[in-house]
């Protein structure tokens, strides 16, 4: 063989070489990195769900279990509320057949001081209906601003009790009764069966599919009580008692005493104590003092519940910033302390799943003035 001949066989076994591993390179791109990106999608409404999960590691590391949360930050509308918002809508649109329209004469009608408002307005903009919300006057500026800039209409009313015809969700409610203008629709996330069962559609398998089924404990807070209820319902029928389900109660509602003791009662409603707002908490979006549907739903399916205070809360939301790079709000916060206060009743290496509800961006005026005063060396054993 001439030193030509040699040097084309090893031109050619070079170049094959190449070319297998250009295919193999290829290969692993298309299967390791382009799979994992979803396709574009149709609208804000489709991007609402499937929503990531991250395993916290200093919560993790300091209990020996598994915690996950479950980002439903990172909705459009940044909370678990876009979920029920695209629910609600969907189920008037589907059932009763209101429609949207690009002139938006149907409007949808809430009192909400929390997330739903904002994931109303999102999906009201992107399906072709008006938003009207009603809340409270002293709701955080941060949230009114967003309402606004949505092209809400925002009605604020005095702070009243449930009985109140003018606490919010009763003026909701009227409101959408006198609208004429199109046809007005009271979402009423409390009472509403769309709301717990788009997390029971969704949420729970979502939950149940990222951990290959091995979800031992789910822990979170009720609003509504719709997360809790879809999520719950979904993972006992699949889990049985292999999964302990928990509520994360703030101080001053009056879950925790329903759940422990069958009694919807919190110390701060005794006689000459109420205050202004009935839950007496900085947490907003979670705690109630009264029983809804969305609850009722829940209720069989919890196994537990544990009272977080203020303080701890304050403490967790700062400790998680700090620690894990994590900037939640104060529901979230309510969750992971619950998860160190109930770690003890799981075995190590149990998986737990929370839900992260919302950014510590929407409480900055209120929960996070609170938390930005605790200090960056706070260690995990200071929180409770
Ligand atoms: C920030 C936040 N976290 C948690 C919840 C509770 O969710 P649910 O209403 O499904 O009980 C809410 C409800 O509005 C909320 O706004």
């Amino acid at each position: 063989m001439t030193a030509a001949d040699r040097w084309k066989d090893y031109a050619c076994v070079t170049s094959l070489f190449v070319a297998v591993a250009s295919l193999y390179y290829a290969y692993k791109v298309k299967t390791t990195t382009l799979t994992a990106l979803s396709p574009p999608k149709d609208g804000v409404e489709d991007l609402i769900g499937n929503t990531p999960m991250v395993r916290i590691k200093s919560l993790s590391d300091y209990t020996g279990l598994n915690v996950f949360a479950k980002m439903e930050l990172n909705n459009p509308g940044g909370s678990a509320k876009d979920r029920v918002a695209l629910n609600i809508i969907k189920t008037i649109s589907s059932q009763e057949g209101i429609k949207g329209s690009s002139d938006k004469k149907n409007r949808i009608f809430e009192g909400t001081s929390g997330s739903t408002g904002i994931s109303l307005a999102i999906c009201c903009n992107a399906l072709g209906y008006s938003c009207h919300i009603s809340l409270p006057d002293d709701t955080s500026q941060e949230k009114l601003s967003l309402l606004t800039a949505l092209g809400a209409i925002v009605n604020k009313v005095k702070p009243a009790s449930i009985v109140d015809p003018n606490q919010y969700v009763n003026a909701a409610k009227s409101c959408s009764e006198e609208y004429t203008e199109g046809v007005g629709v009271f979402a009423d996330q409390f009472e509403n069966e769309a709301n717990w069962k788009c997390h029971y559609e969704t949420t729970g398998p979502e939950i149940y599919l990222q951990l290959n089924g091995e979800v031992d404990a789910f822990i979170t807070g009720c609003g509504t009580g719709g997360t809790m209820a879809g999520v719950s319902r979904y993972l006992k029928e699949k889990r049985g008692d292999k999964v302990h389900i928990v509520l994360a109660d703030p101080q001053g509602s009056g879950f925790y005493n329903r759940i422990k003791y069958g009694v919807m009662y919190d110390n701060v409603e005794k006689e000459g104590t109420r205050r202004r707002h009935q839950v007496d908490t900085l947490v907003e979006g979670i705690g109630l003092n009264r029983i809804t549907n969305n609850f009722l739903k829940a209720e069989n399916y919890i196994d537990d519940s544990i009272r977080i205070t203020d303080e701890e809360a304050i403490k967790m939301a700062k400790f998680l910033c700090v620690n894990d790079g994590l900037f939640v709000g104060a529901s979230t916060a309510i969750n992971a302390v619950a998860v160190l206060k109930y770690a003890e009743n799981l075995p190590k290496g149990s998986n737990v799943c929370i839900i992260a509800c919302d950014s510590g961006s929407r409480h900055l005026s209120k929960f996070w003035k609170e938390a930005l005063q605790v200090s960056n060396d706070l260690s995990i054993s200071d929180i409770i």
